[in-house]
Protein backbone atom coordinates (compact mmCIF):
# COMPACT_ATOMS: atom_id res chain seq x y z
CA UNK A 1 0.00 0.00 0.00
CA UNK A 2 0.86 3.53 -0.53
CA UNK A 3 1.69 5.71 2.37
CA UNK A 4 2.65 9.64 2.88
CA UNK A 5 5.29 9.35 5.42
CA UNK A 6 7.18 12.26 6.92
CA UNK A 7 10.57 11.06 7.77
CA UNK A 8 11.96 14.20 9.40
CA UNK A 9 10.29 17.45 9.95
CA UNK A 10 12.81 19.76 7.80
CA UNK A 11 12.08 17.37 4.79
CA UNK A 12 8.74 16.88 2.43
CA UNK A 13 6.78 14.05 3.36
CA UNK A 14 7.79 10.65 1.03
CA UNK A 15 5.37 8.18 -0.42
CA UNK A 16 6.70 5.02 0.57
CA UNK A 17 5.45 1.34 -0.32
CA UNK A 18 4.57 -0.81 2.97
CA UNK A 19 3.22 -3.73 3.66
CA UNK A 20 -0.71 -3.65 4.54
CA UNK A 21 -0.64 -3.63 8.20
CA UNK A 22 -2.55 -6.91 9.94
CA UNK A 23 -5.08 -5.68 12.47
CA UNK A 24 -3.99 -6.53 15.93
CA UNK A 25 -6.44 -7.62 19.15
CA UNK A 26 -9.50 -5.10 19.22
CA UNK A 27 -8.34 -3.09 15.96
CA UNK A 28 -9.91 -3.37 12.41
CA UNK A 29 -8.47 -2.56 9.02
CA UNK A 30 -10.32 0.27 7.07
CA UNK A 31 -9.41 0.48 3.44
CA UNK A 32 -9.15 4.41 3.20
CA UNK A 33 -11.73 6.16 0.76
CA UNK A 34 -11.05 9.70 1.65
CA UNK A 35 -8.80 11.50 4.60
CA UNK A 36 -8.81 15.22 4.85
CA UNK A 37 -5.77 17.53 5.46
CA UNK A 38 -6.16 19.54 8.80
CA UNK A 39 -3.25 22.17 9.07
CA UNK A 40 -2.61 20.33 12.58
CA UNK A 41 -1.11 17.25 10.05
CA UNK A 42 0.81 20.17 8.70
CA UNK A 43 1.90 21.57 12.85
CA UNK A 44 3.05 17.49 12.81
CA UNK A 45 4.93 17.20 9.91
CA UNK A 46 6.77 20.19 11.08
CA UNK A 47 7.53 19.12 14.47
CA UNK A 48 5.88 22.99 15.59
CA UNK A 49 4.43 21.44 19.08
CA UNK A 50 5.95 21.58 22.12
CA UNK A 51 5.01 17.71 22.84
CA UNK A 52 6.42 16.23 18.73
CA UNK A 53 5.71 13.27 17.23
CA UNK A 54 8.75 10.69 16.65
CA UNK A 55 9.39 10.06 12.62
CA UNK A 56 8.93 8.29 10.66
CA UNK A 57 5.16 8.72 10.96
CA UNK A 58 1.80 8.46 9.19
CA UNK A 59 0.07 11.58 9.37
CA UNK A 60 -3.71 12.20 8.68
CA UNK A 61 -6.91 12.22 11.07
CA UNK A 62 -9.47 12.57 8.95
CA UNK A 63 -9.88 9.08 7.77
CA UNK A 64 -13.11 7.74 6.35
CA UNK A 65 -13.09 4.13 4.67
CA UNK A 66 -14.49 0.83 4.97
CA UNK A 67 -13.21 -1.92 7.17
CA UNK A 68 -12.03 -4.88 5.67
CA UNK A 69 -10.47 -7.17 8.32
CA UNK A 70 -11.53 -7.26 11.97
CA UNK A 71 -8.69 -8.13 14.66
CA UNK A 72 -8.70 -10.32 16.81
CA UNK A 73 -12.03 -10.04 19.93
CA UNK A 74 -13.87 -6.98 17.66
CA UNK A 75 -17.10 -7.64 18.45
CA UNK A 76 -18.98 -4.07 17.64
CA UNK A 77 -17.54 -3.23 14.11
CA UNK A 78 -18.69 -5.48 11.05
CA UNK A 79 -16.77 -6.04 8.00
CA UNK A 80 -18.43 -3.13 5.43
CA UNK A 81 -18.92 -0.67 8.18
CA UNK A 82 -17.98 2.79 6.81
CA UNK A 83 -16.21 4.54 9.42
CA UNK A 84 -14.21 7.69 10.72
CA UNK A 85 -10.76 8.08 12.25
CA UNK A 86 -10.33 10.87 13.96
CA UNK A 87 -7.68 12.39 15.86
CA UNK A 88 -8.62 10.57 19.53
CA UNK A 89 -7.37 7.13 18.47
CA UNK A 90 -7.73 5.20 21.55
CA UNK A 91 -7.96 6.55 25.38
CA UNK A 92 -8.37 4.29 28.42
CA UNK A 93 -11.89 4.13 28.64
CA UNK A 94 -11.89 3.98 32.33
CA UNK A 95 -10.11 7.29 33.86
CA UNK A 96 -12.62 10.30 35.45
CA UNK A 97 -12.39 11.94 31.85
CA UNK A 98 -13.24 9.13 30.15
CA UNK A 99 -15.84 7.91 32.03
CA UNK A 100 -17.89 11.93 32.75
CA UNK A 101 -17.59 12.22 28.88
CA UNK A 102 -14.41 14.01 28.60
CA UNK A 103 -12.18 11.64 26.77
CA UNK A 104 -10.75 14.23 24.87
CA UNK A 105 -8.77 14.92 27.44
CA UNK A 106 -7.75 11.45 28.66
CA UNK A 107 -3.78 11.14 29.98
CA UNK A 108 -3.38 8.29 28.04
CA UNK A 109 -5.21 9.37 24.64
CA UNK A 110 -3.03 8.22 21.36
CA UNK A 111 -3.57 10.55 18.59
CA UNK A 112 -4.07 9.24 14.57
CA UNK A 113 -1.04 10.75 12.17
CA UNK A 114 0.56 11.53 15.86
CA UNK A 115 1.68 9.15 18.38
CA UNK A 116 0.12 6.40 16.28
CA UNK A 117 0.14 6.04 12.42
CA UNK A 118 -2.69 7.97 10.45
CA UNK A 119 -4.94 7.62 7.47
CA UNK A 120 -2.85 9.38 4.66
CA UNK A 121 -2.16 5.63 3.51
CA UNK A 122 -4.90 3.26 1.28
CA UNK A 123 -4.82 1.47 4.92
CA UNK A 124 -4.67 1.90 8.15
CA UNK A 125 -5.25 0.12 11.25
CA UNK A 126 -7.21 1.60 13.95
CA UNK A 127 -8.87 0.93 17.41
CA UNK A 128 -12.41 -0.64 16.55
CA UNK A 129 -14.00 1.33 19.43
CA UNK A 130 -12.82 4.75 18.64
CA UNK A 131 -13.84 4.18 14.94
CA UNK A 132 -17.16 6.57 14.47
CA UNK A 133 -19.78 5.07 11.82
CA UNK A 134 -20.39 6.84 9.46
CA UNK A 135 -24.06 7.22 8.09
CA UNK A 136 -25.42 6.26 4.71
CA UNK A 137 -26.36 9.58 4.11
CA UNK A 138 -23.20 11.33 4.19
CA UNK A 139 -20.22 10.73 1.30
CA UNK A 140 -16.79 9.93 2.91
CA UNK A 141 -15.81 12.92 0.59
CA UNK A 142 -17.75 14.98 2.82
CA UNK A 143 -17.40 12.99 5.92
CA UNK A 144 -13.76 13.61 6.12
CA UNK A 145 -13.26 17.31 6.86
CA UNK A 146 -16.51 16.28 9.18
CA UNK A 147 -14.21 14.32 11.21
CA UNK A 148 -11.97 16.79 12.56
CA UNK A 149 -12.97 20.49 11.41
CA UNK A 150 -16.17 19.79 11.63
CA UNK A 151 -16.36 17.85 15.57
CA UNK A 152 -13.51 20.49 16.72
CA UNK A 153 -15.60 23.39 16.09
CA UNK A 154 -19.23 21.70 16.80
CA UNK A 155 -17.75 21.42 19.98
CA UNK A 156 -16.27 24.97 20.47
CA UNK A 157 -19.48 26.23 19.94
CA UNK A 158 -20.90 23.54 22.15
CA UNK A 159 -18.66 24.74 25.13
CA UNK A 160 -18.72 28.48 24.23
CA UNK A 161 -22.41 27.65 25.61
CA UNK A 162 -24.23 30.64 23.01
CA UNK A 163 -27.66 31.93 23.44
CA UNK A 164 -29.77 32.30 20.36
CA UNK A 165 -28.91 36.33 19.35
CA UNK A 166 -25.74 36.21 20.60
CA UNK A 167 -22.63 37.80 18.77
CA UNK A 168 -19.99 35.07 17.51
CA UNK A 169 -16.48 36.15 15.70
CA UNK A 170 -14.91 33.67 13.83
CA UNK A 171 -11.54 34.05 13.25
CA UNK A 172 -10.15 32.67 10.36
CA UNK A 173 -12.16 30.45 8.03
CA UNK A 174 -10.11 27.74 6.73
CA UNK A 175 -11.35 24.51 7.21
CA UNK A 176 -12.21 24.42 10.82
CA UNK A 177 -13.60 28.16 10.54
CA UNK A 178 -16.06 27.79 7.40
CA UNK A 179 -17.64 25.01 9.30
CA UNK A 180 -17.71 26.89 12.96
CA UNK A 181 -19.65 29.63 10.71
CA UNK A 182 -22.75 26.98 9.97
CA UNK A 183 -22.37 25.64 13.75
CA UNK A 184 -23.07 29.34 15.07
CA UNK A 185 -25.59 29.94 12.68
CA UNK A 186 -27.31 26.38 14.08
CA UNK A 187 -27.64 28.04 17.23
CA UNK A 188 -28.95 30.91 16.41
CA UNK A 189 -26.13 33.47 16.86
CA UNK A 190 -25.30 36.21 14.50
CA UNK A 191 -22.41 35.79 13.06
CA UNK A 192 -18.99 37.74 12.12
CA UNK A 193 -16.47 35.92 10.08
CA UNK A 194 -12.91 37.22 9.75
CA UNK A 195 -10.39 36.18 7.88
CA UNK A 196 -7.05 37.68 5.77
CA UNK A 197 -8.19 36.88 2.26
CA UNK A 198 -11.43 38.42 0.31
CA UNK A 199 -12.22 35.02 -0.95
CA UNK A 200 -12.88 33.41 2.31
CA UNK A 201 -14.74 36.23 3.19
CA UNK A 202 -16.85 35.60 0.29
CA UNK A 203 -17.46 32.17 1.57
CA UNK A 204 -18.42 32.84 4.87
CA UNK A 205 -21.21 35.36 3.36
CA UNK A 206 -22.10 32.45 1.28
CA UNK A 207 -22.56 29.94 4.40
CA UNK A 208 -24.74 32.46 6.33
CA UNK A 209 -22.22 34.70 8.10
CA UNK A 210 -23.74 38.26 8.64
CA UNK A 211 -20.81 40.32 8.82
CA UNK A 212 -17.24 39.83 7.36
CA UNK A 213 -13.72 41.81 8.51
CA UNK A 214 -10.26 41.62 6.34
CA UNK A 215 -8.30 41.69 8.65
CA UNK A 216 -5.60 42.61 6.62
CA UNK A 217 -6.97 45.14 5.49
CA UNK A 218 -9.21 46.14 8.85
CA UNK A 219 -8.69 46.61 12.47
CA UNK A 220 -10.83 43.38 13.22
CA UNK A 221 -11.44 44.55 17.38
CA UNK A 222 -12.66 48.18 16.23
CA UNK A 223 -14.97 46.48 13.58
CA UNK A 224 -16.16 44.09 15.82
CA UNK A 225 -16.41 46.90 19.16
CA UNK A 226 -18.83 49.19 16.33
CA UNK A 227 -20.97 46.21 16.11
CA UNK A 228 -21.08 46.48 19.80
CA UNK A 229 -18.51 43.62 20.27
CA UNK A 230 -18.75 40.03 20.40
CA UNK A 231 -20.24 37.48 23.32
CA UNK A 232 -18.19 34.70 21.83
CA UNK A 233 -14.66 34.82 19.74
CA UNK A 234 -13.53 31.41 18.42
CA UNK A 235 -9.68 31.42 17.53
CA UNK A 236 -9.30 29.45 14.56
CA UNK A 237 -6.53 31.32 12.82
CA UNK A 238 -2.94 29.81 12.90
CA UNK A 239 -2.02 33.79 14.42
CA UNK A 240 -0.76 34.49 17.58
CA UNK A 241 -1.77 38.04 16.97
CA UNK A 242 -5.11 36.74 15.92
CA UNK A 243 -5.99 35.23 19.31
CA UNK A 244 -5.01 39.01 20.97
CA UNK A 245 -7.40 40.35 18.86
CA UNK A 246 -9.97 37.77 19.54
CA UNK A 247 -9.78 38.72 23.38
CA UNK A 248 -10.07 42.12 22.55
CA UNK A 249 -13.26 42.18 20.57
CA UNK A 250 -15.08 40.89 23.19
CA UNK A 251 -17.47 43.04 25.31
CA UNK A 252 -18.79 42.29 29.28
CA UNK A 253 -19.51 38.50 29.76
CA UNK A 254 -17.62 37.49 26.76
CA UNK A 255 -16.29 34.38 26.23
CA UNK A 256 -12.52 33.43 24.14
CA UNK A 257 -12.96 29.80 22.88
CA UNK A 258 -9.23 28.99 21.79
CA UNK A 259 -8.79 26.51 19.09
CA UNK A 260 -6.21 26.87 16.83
CA UNK A 261 -2.60 25.66 18.08
CA UNK A 262 0.25 28.15 16.73
CA UNK A 263 3.79 26.87 16.27
CA UNK A 264 5.88 26.81 19.63
CA UNK A 265 7.44 29.62 19.49
CA UNK A 266 4.35 31.77 18.48
CA UNK A 267 2.14 30.05 21.05
CA UNK A 268 1.59 32.91 23.46
CA UNK A 269 -1.08 34.96 24.21
CA UNK A 270 -1.10 37.90 26.53
CA UNK A 271 -4.08 38.15 28.47
CA UNK A 272 -5.17 41.82 30.52
CA UNK A 273 -5.99 40.43 33.97
CA UNK A 274 -8.08 44.08 34.89
CA UNK A 275 -10.30 43.48 31.63
CA UNK A 276 -10.74 40.06 32.46
CA UNK A 277 -11.95 40.64 35.86
CA UNK A 278 -13.41 43.38 35.31
CA UNK A 279 -15.44 42.46 32.29
CA UNK A 280 -16.17 39.01 33.30
CA UNK A 281 -14.67 37.07 30.69
CA UNK A 282 -13.90 33.36 30.25
CA UNK A 283 -11.47 31.71 28.25
CA UNK A 284 -11.36 28.38 27.45
CA UNK A 285 -9.40 25.59 25.68
CA UNK A 286 -11.00 22.98 23.30
CA UNK A 287 -10.09 20.48 21.85
CA UNK A 288 -11.32 18.09 19.09
CA UNK A 289 -14.80 16.52 20.02
CA UNK A 290 -15.89 12.99 21.92
CA UNK A 291 -17.34 10.02 19.95
CA UNK A 292 -20.43 11.19 20.52
CA UNK A 293 -20.16 14.55 19.49
CA UNK A 294 -18.80 13.55 15.64
CA UNK A 295 -22.28 10.93 15.86
CA UNK A 296 -23.86 14.20 16.17
CA UNK A 297 -22.27 16.16 13.57
CA UNK A 298 -22.67 13.13 11.41
CA UNK A 299 -27.09 13.20 11.65
CA UNK A 300 -26.51 17.12 11.06
CA UNK A 301 -24.83 16.60 8.25
CA UNK A 302 -27.09 14.12 6.91
CA UNK A 303 -29.73 16.23 7.64
CA UNK A 304 -28.94 18.64 5.47
CA UNK A 305 -27.99 21.47 7.93
CA UNK A 306 -24.30 21.61 6.75
CA UNK A 307 -22.19 22.07 3.98
CA UNK A 308 -18.58 20.88 3.37
CA UNK A 309 -16.61 22.86 1.07
CA UNK A 310 -13.30 20.94 -0.23
CA UNK A 311 -11.70 20.49 -2.97
CA UNK A 312 -10.02 16.68 -4.26
CA UNK A 313 -6.10 15.91 -4.38
CA UNK A 314 -4.38 12.46 -4.83
CA UNK A 315 -2.29 11.40 -1.59
CA UNK A 316 1.12 11.95 -4.40
CA UNK A 317 0.15 15.94 -4.66
CA UNK A 318 0.57 15.83 -0.70
CA UNK A 319 3.75 18.13 -0.48
CA UNK A 320 1.60 20.57 -2.69
CA UNK A 321 -1.36 20.68 -0.60
CA UNK A 322 0.53 21.22 2.10
CA UNK A 323 1.88 24.49 0.37
CA UNK A 324 -1.24 25.40 -0.78
CA UNK A 325 -2.98 25.63 2.51
CA UNK A 326 -0.32 27.31 3.56
CA UNK A 327 -0.38 29.85 0.99
CA UNK A 328 -3.76 30.09 1.78
CA UNK A 329 -4.54 29.36 -1.93
CA UNK A 330 -7.43 26.44 -1.09
CA UNK A 331 -11.16 26.60 -0.78
CA UNK A 332 -11.78 25.52 2.94
CA UNK A 333 -10.43 21.87 2.66
CA UNK A 334 -7.83 19.45 0.89
CA UNK A 335 -9.43 16.15 0.74
CA UNK A 336 -7.12 13.31 -0.43
CA UNK A 337 -9.43 10.23 -2.54
CA UNK A 338 -8.25 6.80 -2.64
N1 LIG B 1 -8.13 22.46 19.17
C1 LIG B 1 -8.39 21.49 18.30
O1 LIG B 1 -9.01 20.50 18.63
C2 LIG B 1 -7.95 21.62 16.88
C3 LIG B 1 -8.45 20.72 15.93
C4 LIG B 1 -8.08 20.89 14.59
C5 LIG B 1 -7.21 21.90 14.24
N2 LIG B 1 -6.72 22.72 15.20
C6 LIG B 1 -5.82 23.82 14.86
O2 LIG B 1 -6.63 24.87 14.35
C7 LIG B 1 -5.86 25.68 13.46
C8 LIG B 1 -6.63 25.89 12.17
O3 LIG B 1 -6.76 24.68 11.45
P1 LIG B 1 -7.42 24.67 9.98
O4 LIG B 1 -7.23 23.28 9.47
O5 LIG B 1 -8.76 25.28 9.99
O6 LIG B 1 -6.41 25.67 9.21
P2 LIG B 1 -6.61 26.43 7.80
O7 LIG B 1 -5.24 26.75 7.34
O8 LIG B 1 -7.52 25.64 6.94
O9 LIG B 1 -7.41 27.77 8.20
C9 LIG B 1 -6.83 28.88 8.83
C10 LIG B 1 -7.54 30.13 8.32
O10 LIG B 1 -7.08 31.26 9.06
C11 LIG B 1 -6.91 32.34 8.17
N3 LIG B 1 -6.00 33.31 8.78
C12 LIG B 1 -4.64 33.32 8.77
N4 LIG B 1 -4.18 34.39 9.44
C13 LIG B 1 -5.24 35.04 9.93
C14 LIG B 1 -5.41 36.20 10.73
N5 LIG B 1 -4.36 36.88 11.18
N6 LIG B 1 -6.67 36.58 11.04
C15 LIG B 1 -7.75 35.90 10.60
N7 LIG B 1 -7.64 34.79 9.83
C16 LIG B 1 -6.41 34.37 9.50
C17 LIG B 1 -6.40 31.69 6.89
O11 LIG B 1 -6.60 32.53 5.76
C18 LIG B 1 -7.26 30.43 6.84
O12 LIG B 1 -8.48 30.67 6.17
C19 LIG B 1 -4.51 24.94 13.32
O13 LIG B 1 -3.56 25.53 14.21
C20 LIG B 1 -4.85 23.54 13.75
O14 LIG B 1 -3.72 22.83 14.24
C21 LIG B 1 -7.07 22.61 16.50
ZN1 LIG C 1 -9.03 7.92 30.06
ZN1 LIG D 1 -7.45 18.18 12.73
Amino acid sequence: MKAAVVTDFTQPLEIHDRPIPPPGPGQVLVRMEACGLCHTDIHAAHGDWPAKPTPPFVPGHEGVGVITALGEGVTNRRLGDRVAIAWLGRACGHCGHCVSGWETLCEEQQNSGYSIDGAFSEYAVADATYVVPVPDAVSSFDAAPLTCAGVTTYKAIKVARIRPSERVVIFGVGGLGHLAVQYARLVGAEVVAVDVTEEKLALATELGADHVVNAATTDPVAAIQALGGADVAVALAVSEKSFEQAFASLRRGGRLVCVALPPENEGTMTVPIFDTVIKGISVIGSIVGTREDLAEVFRLHALGRTRVIAESRKLDEVNEAIDEVLRGRTSARLVFEF
